[in-house]
């Protein structure tokens, strides 16, 4: 299973001076030499994080793959189209969230994501849709086109430890073995950390894993390589 880091706090950061660090191609580029096989940066409508020229940097200095989490409309599809990342993952977004809340509803937007997915594989963009782990969701995103699903960890992580922690996996497991047997690759990621991360190994056929918020905390504490390589030990 391969490690895919999100950095978008590395620029949440940045952004609370106005300056210039810490630099979020530095951050890449240091979680790339740590073993990442991916970096993911959420480009959000509102810029709060990770701003265009972050990505334009990544694309020209970067070996690992990129993966862009956009929403999905008309401006992020141009964006992506024009950069052409490795691969888009598809987010639902709100201006008030503090981070991505619940998986994107396939079944109410099936065409504009089917469109959108077209339009991404025109440019040879791999596409992921980040869904709940439902099965009429799963199912609709295979209808859609996708390539990948990513599995919104958030409700497992945060049942974890509690009476809800075994039913909350065994979704995400019985969704992902649904998945593949629709031909879907299936990554997962959101409030996965140190501690939870080990129980992903037993779902079959997980791909990646995306992490940020636990790996660039402890990074405050161990460094961002040393953080990036102990997550990679426990995956
Ligand atoms: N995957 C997706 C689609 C996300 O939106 C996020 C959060 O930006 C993550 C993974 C990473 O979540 P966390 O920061 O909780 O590890």
């Amino acid at each position: 299973m391969n490690l895919g880091v999100n950095i978008d706090h590395v620029a949440t950061l940045r952004n609370a001076r106005g300056g210039i660090e810490p630099c979020a191609l530095e951050a890449a580029l240091i979680c790339e030499m740590a073993g990442a096989s991916a970096i993911t940066v959420h480009l959000r409508e509102d810029r709060r994080h990770i701003k265009d020229n972050d990505v334009i940097n990544l694309k020209k200095n970067l070996k690992a793959r990129i993966n862009l989490e956009m929403a999905a409309t008309d401006e992020m599809q141009k964006i992506a189209m024009d950069l052409a990342p490795y691969s888009c993952c598809i987010v639902p977004e709100k201006r008030q969230e503090l981070t991505t809340e619940g998986g994107l509803d396939v079944i109410q937007n099936k065409n504009r994501i089917k469109e959108l997915i077209k339009a991404l594989h025109s440019k040879n963009i791999i596409v992921s849709l980040f869904i709940d782990p439902d099965k009429e969701q799963v199912k609709a995103a295979a209808e859609a086109g996708s390539d990948y699903i990513e599995l919104h960890t958030g409700a497992f992580s945060n049942a974890f430890k509690t009476e809800n922690e075994q039913a909350e996996f065994n979704k995400l497991k019985e969704a992902a073995g649904y998945a593949q047997t629709l031909g879907l690759k299936v990554n997962a990621g959101h409030g996965l950390n140190y501690e939870n991360v080990s129980l992903m190994n037993k779902i079959e056929g997980l791909c990646e894993l995306n992490i940020g918020h636990s790996i660039i905390s402890r990074a405050v504490f161990v460094g961002l390589e040393t953080a990036v390589r102990e997550m990679i030990e426990l995956i």
